[in-house]
């Protein structure tokens, strides 16, 4: 386990990150965060990648948070090893902890995920699970984790969209660069404008309870039943070998 300066907080440096709230900070370590996006995300990712998923994979989650889905992906993914990177100092000190409780080879980082630190082509897949929402380096991002898988890597990218991050409650408890955000059809191009390739069949869009008007109860009475507007999009790509 390790930590580092992200040259990216230098003070003379353009500011790429905007820090998360105390809220969200709190929100992000709740059973209903770790369950209901965390856990699902997970679940979904490993459906759709199917037979692709490769054996003992070195994995990159990149915008580890607190390294809660370091366990998730030891479970699901049966992985050689766990990198994660984080740009919160504070979060990447419960990631180290988090790391320490695994049985295999797990380190995490205090890395900005846009800023080359770690070796070209040294890993087979990068989890990216609502981090891209979070900056607005999205193409630096995008390139960097090109650079980062091997060839035929896979890049797992799952995201919130601007439907959901826009709407009164998310604006009023979190914090988000307002410029950044996108609906699920620029996350698609987001990837693939940056070399990822991926089917139709390697996406999935849902509006899941929790993203919905008063957490889908404005639903259940008949309020907002015409919208349909994906809230989540997740996305498996590769990179082409
Ligand atoms: C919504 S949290 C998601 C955390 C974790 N992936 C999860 O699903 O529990 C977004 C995380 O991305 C991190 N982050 C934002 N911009 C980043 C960047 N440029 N490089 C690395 N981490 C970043 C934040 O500090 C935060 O921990």
């Amino acid at each position: 386990m390790s930590t580092t300066n992200p040259a990216a907080t230098r003070p003379n440096q353009k500011t790429v990150w905007v820090r998360e709230t105390r809220f969200g900070r709190w929100f992000l370590s709740t059973h209903t965060w770790y369950r209901y996006v965390l856990s699902q995300a997970i679940v979904d990712f490993k459906a759709l990648l199917g037979e692709r998923l490769p054996a003992q994979a070195r994995i990159l989650d990149a915008g580890c948070g607190q390294g809660l889905a370091f366990g998730l992906l030891a479970q699901h993914f049966q992985p050689a090893a766990i990198t994660g990177i984080d740009i919160d100092a504070e979060q990447v000190k419960k990631a180290v902890n988090a790391a320490s409780q695994l049985a295999i080879p797990c380190t995490a980082q205090h890395t900005n995920a846009s800023a080359p630190t770690l070796a070209a082509e040294s890993f087979d897949i990068i989890l990216c699970h609502q981090l891209l929402h979070h900056t607005s380096q999205q193409q630096e991002t995008l390139q960097e984790f090109y650079r980062l898988l091997r060839p035929g890597g896979i890049l797992l990218v799952g995201e919130s969209c601007r439907s959901f991050i826009n709407s009164v409650p998310v604006r009023l408890l979190f914090r988000h660069p307002q410029m950044a955000q996108k609906d699920a059809q620029g996350y698609i191009d987001l990837v693939r404008s940056n070399g990822f390739v991926f089917g139709e069949q390697d996406v999935q869009t849902s509006r899941p309870w929790w993203s919905r008007r008063c957490l889908g109860m404005a639903q259940k009475i008949g309020i907002g039943l015409h919208n349909t507007e994906p809230t989540e999009i997740l996305i498996v790509a590769s990179k082409p070998h």
